[in-house]
């Protein structure tokens, strides 16, 4: 019997479970067409703020061997620029559209929201909770208090289905306390994990120099560096979360790891350093890979071993 790579969620059906990371193929209008056109399953687009903002000074990615490093500071073309693709966009394609939210603030997220529920369109809102919080405090997404007061504001004027992308966690109690918040929060209907590790230091050994300028050299890390992290994520937020889907996110550069995220719990998985290195060919490859992993395993449906992770 052939492989069947879809699948069926809040309403959704997809035909592959793979789609873009937001900040990767995303943040122009042609990008994301060129997304839909490949293999694969949905797009999301990349974190937008209020005004549009030209990001960082570069360089402020670079990729090494075992992953990437980067200090984009958000570079988008403003939340009107996005909202009006999704207005436009084919729905009958079948591939669901995502719009990642980034405000610099709360009530730059609400207003984004609120204009979002006004247009009334089958895309679903991800919060990006790697965003500011107060100055000197860390990124939301660390402040548990402030995620629950947030997801309660944003459960007010945004009464629809709605995700967050989530930072990585790398202590039980957080998992556990943040588990406790996502819970409460009833149209909360999914969560990605992870966005990128955060303030990692990639030193270059011949000129003994950070890699990229902004912030000293400090960016996020994405790519085989985060793999782990990124399934260690899912795997517990699958199991602490109730009724709410997970979407894997982080380390994945073939089948087998896009394999390894929905054994430990992926709904659907993101790719975002390999799919920036390699382009959108990178869909149908790592596709074609994961069809072939679960018919040497026997496997014809993604729910054949979907969180269906061992422990020894
Ligand atoms: C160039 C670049 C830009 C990114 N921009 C965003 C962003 O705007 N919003 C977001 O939620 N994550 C952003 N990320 C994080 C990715 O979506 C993803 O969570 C992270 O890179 C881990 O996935 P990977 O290992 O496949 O790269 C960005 C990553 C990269 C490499």
């Amino acid at each position: 019997m052939a492989v069947d790579l879809s699948l069926s969620w809040l309403g959704l059906e997809m035909e592959s479970p793979l789609y873009n990371a937001s900040g990767v193929m995303c943040r122009l209008r042609e990008e994301l067409d060129a997304v839909a056109a490949s293999a694969a399953g949905a797009l999301i687009t990349k974190s937008c703020t209020l005004e549009a903002r030209e990001g960082n000074p570069e360089p402020r990615y670079f990729s090494t061997p075992m992953g990437s490093i980067n200090s984009m500071g958000l570079p988008n073309q403003g939340y009107p620029y996005y909202f009006q693709y999704a207005a436009e966009y084919d729905y009958s394609t079948g591939k669901p559209l995502f719009v990642s939210l980034s405000g610099m603030s709360l009530q730059d997220n609400l207003t984004m929201l609120q204009a979002l529920d006004d247009l009334q369109l089958p895309c679903l809102p991800e919060v990006n909770l790697s965003c500011p919080n107060v100055p000197g405090k860390p990124q939301l997404g660390y402040d548990f208090a402030a995620t629950a007061a947030a997801l309660c504001a944003i459960s007010r004027v945004y009464a629809r289905p709605f995700g967050v992308k989530l930072p990585p966690y790398f202590d039980v109690a957080h998992f556990t306390q943040m588990a406790e918040v996502l819970n409460a929060c009833e149209n909360l209907r999914f969560v990605t994990c992870i966005n990128s590790i955060g303030n990692g230091l990639v030193v270059d050994m011949d000129s003994e120099s950070a890699v990229i300028k902004p912030k000293g050299g400090l960016g996020g890390l994405g790519g085989a560096y985060v793999l782990p992290t990124a399934l260690a994520n899912v795997r517990e937020f699958s199991r602490l979360l109730d009724h709410k889907y997970v979407i894997g996110c982080g380390g994945i550069d073939s089948g087998a790891e896009a394999f390894m995220h929905i054994l430990c719990g992926a709904t659907a998985v993101q790719i975002g350093t390999c799919l920036h290195e390699e382009g959108v060919g990178a869909f149908s490859r790592i596709q074609s890979e994961l069809s072939d992993i679960m018919e040497a395993k026997g496997y014809h449906a993604l729910t054949d071993f979907r969180g269906k992770l061992k422990t020894l």
